[in-house]
């Protein structure tokens, strides 16, 4: 079984808006993998971010594919504007439709990538019946709204399960994590299965931001050579 390569995936909320074509390019050229634009709506979580014009205008900004994290209520009213904004890995929230199933289908129907989000209270369970429908599973490791968060530990065992049923079931699905993701803990992550780390204080908030990508490569990297 080939499970996918590791992404790091700097998360723009912890980048400064107003120069936001020349943070991303930083990252981009130290060597990150994909774009992660979180998109909040003050309803399933308790802020507001950024939207559909936001991420057209990185879209002109950078070839990097965008990983557009859906933490909006019935996102499925929105999945055909942000894909034709740019967006290449739709991720929605399990808590936020009843519909999960039919989001996710609408997302590869219209040829982005289909990933289902769950939230630390969320079991890995809740997700079985679409495993086979998704790209991407991202198992959040904080709970939603907010960069800057303190790591669930706990979450680490949520990783660990989501593996053993992606082996169970022959899957190849991607493992994402997001929140609290940095030096400290992205090696743990990687030898847990997960593949693609996003990472926003960790990398933005530093000093120098290209060196907190390669290393956060880095460590990911070694990790899982050492578990193969
Ligand atoms: C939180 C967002 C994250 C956030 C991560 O709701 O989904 O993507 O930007 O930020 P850090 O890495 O600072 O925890
Ligand atoms: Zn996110």
């Amino acid at each position: 079984m080939t499970y996918a390569r590791i992404e790091i995936a700097p998360s723009i909320l912890a980048a400064n808006f107003a120069k936001l074509g020349d943070d991303v390019r930083i990252v981009a050229e130290a060597g990150a993998d994909i774009i992660h634009v979180d998109v909040m709506d003050g309803h399933f979580v308790p802020n507001i971010s950024l939207g559909i014009p936001v991420l057209a205008s990185l879209r002109k900004a950078t070839h990097l594919p965008l990983d557009v994290h859906l933490m909006i209520e019935q996102p499925e009213l929105y999945i055909a504007d942000f894909i034709r904004a740019g967006g290449n890995r739709i991720l929605v929230h399990q808590e936020a439709t009843v519909h999960l199933d039919r989001a996710l289908a609408m997302v590869r129907e219209l040829g982005a990538e289909a990933g289902a989000a769950i939230n630390p209270a969320t079991p890995v369970t809740m997700l079985s019946e679409v495993l086979d429908k998704v790209d991407t599973v991202l198992v959040m490791t904080v709970n939603p709204g907010f960069g800057g968060q303190k790591f669930i530990p706990n979450t680490y065992e949520k990783i660990r399960q989501l593996n053993q049923m992606r082996a169970r079931y022959n899957a190849s699905f991607r493992i994402e994590v997001d929140g609290g993701v940095d030096l400290e803990n992205t090696a743990e992550l990687a030898q847990a299965g997960a593949n693609t780390f996003v990472a926003g204080t960790s990398i933005f908030h530093t000093a120098d931001p290209a060196a907190a990508t390669r290393q956060l490569k880095k460590l990911a990297t070694q990790a899982l050579s050492q578990k193969a």
